[in-house]
């Protein structure tokens, strides 16, 4: 069987975070009563992921590992780099190439929060993944501030970021499942209007090819990279947990 590692992007600049971003790395922020960065770190490993890669910016790398060690309190392996310029989230992605290897990959990104209902939803994904890319989609009702996908059936025809004018209400969560090809992919892409590689533009290759597949997540899910969403995150997190069900 190919195995899978995770890859956690915790780098960016945060900067719609100002001023609670200006000396720390979003990640480290709380979201509730713990670090951001433990959410999404636990989404990978409820999904049975071993060996984690951590890639996050140059000011806070150190932090990240005095905080998460070998990952041995998580029961994983985790490995770091660095990312020199917040070049965007395919641009961070690029730099796990030597470490997935001949392996698949799940990619989550650091300011994303998903409730225990994708536990199940990843091992099912897992097991049977063969090839490809898989996104994870959630309906919301504020499209524009993501990636969007249009659906036709069982198949994405379209994903854009960020339109002023969203063809669906389904938005691209920042969890991701790629085969090692997708390496390749981003070396085919260029940078975006706002100067970063975009990764609505790797998973558009994968659709043009016909090997994107999605899954529609009908649990709780939030980002947490604006001061609404960080506050939306922290309530979602504190309910939850209430619940017992984070
Ligand atoms: O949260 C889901 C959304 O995340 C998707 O719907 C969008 O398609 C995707 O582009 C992304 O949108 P954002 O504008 O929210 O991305 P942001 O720039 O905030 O970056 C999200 C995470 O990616 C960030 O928490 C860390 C990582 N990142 C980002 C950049 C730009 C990096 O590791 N390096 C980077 O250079």
């Amino acid at each position: 069987m190919v195995k899978i590692k995770g890859i956690l992007l915790a780098g960016g600049t945060g900067y719609r975070l100002h001023p609670l971003t200006k000396v720390t790395n979003k990640h480290l922020l709380a979201v509730y009563d713990e670090p951001m960065i433990y959410y999404p770190l636990r989404t990978l490993v409820s999904a049975g992921i071993k060996d984690i890669m951590i890639i996050s910016g140059t000011g806070h790398a150190g932090d990240f590992v005095n905080l998460l060690g070998s990952g041995k309190e998580f029961g994983v392996k985790l490995s770091y780099e660095v990312q020199d310029e917040p070049g965007g989230i395919a641009h961070a992605l690029r730099l796990a190439k030597d470490f997935v290897g001949d392996d698949n990959c799940l990619v989550i990104l650091g300011d994303n929060v998903f409730d225990h209902n994708i536990e199940p939803v990843l091992k099912k994904a897992l097991s049977q993944f063969k090839a490809g890319g898989m996104v994870f989609l959630k309906k919301v009702s504020d499209a524009n501030r993501f990636g969007v996908a249009e659906l036709s059936g069982d198949k994405v025809i379209s994903i854009e970021e960020k339109p002023d004018k969203p063809k669906s209400n389904y938005a691209v969560t920042g969890l991701y499942l790629y085969d090692n090809k997708v390496f390749d992919i981003i070396k085919t892409i260029k940078r975006s209007a706002r100067d970063e590689l975009e990764i609505s533009d790797v998973n558009t290759v994968y659709l043009k090819q016909g090997k994107l597949k999605y899954h529609l997540f009908e649990g709780n899910w939030t980002d947490a990279g604006t001061v609404e969403s960080l506050y939306r995150a922290s309530t979602l997190a504190r309910d939850l947990k209430l619940k017992k069900s984070l």
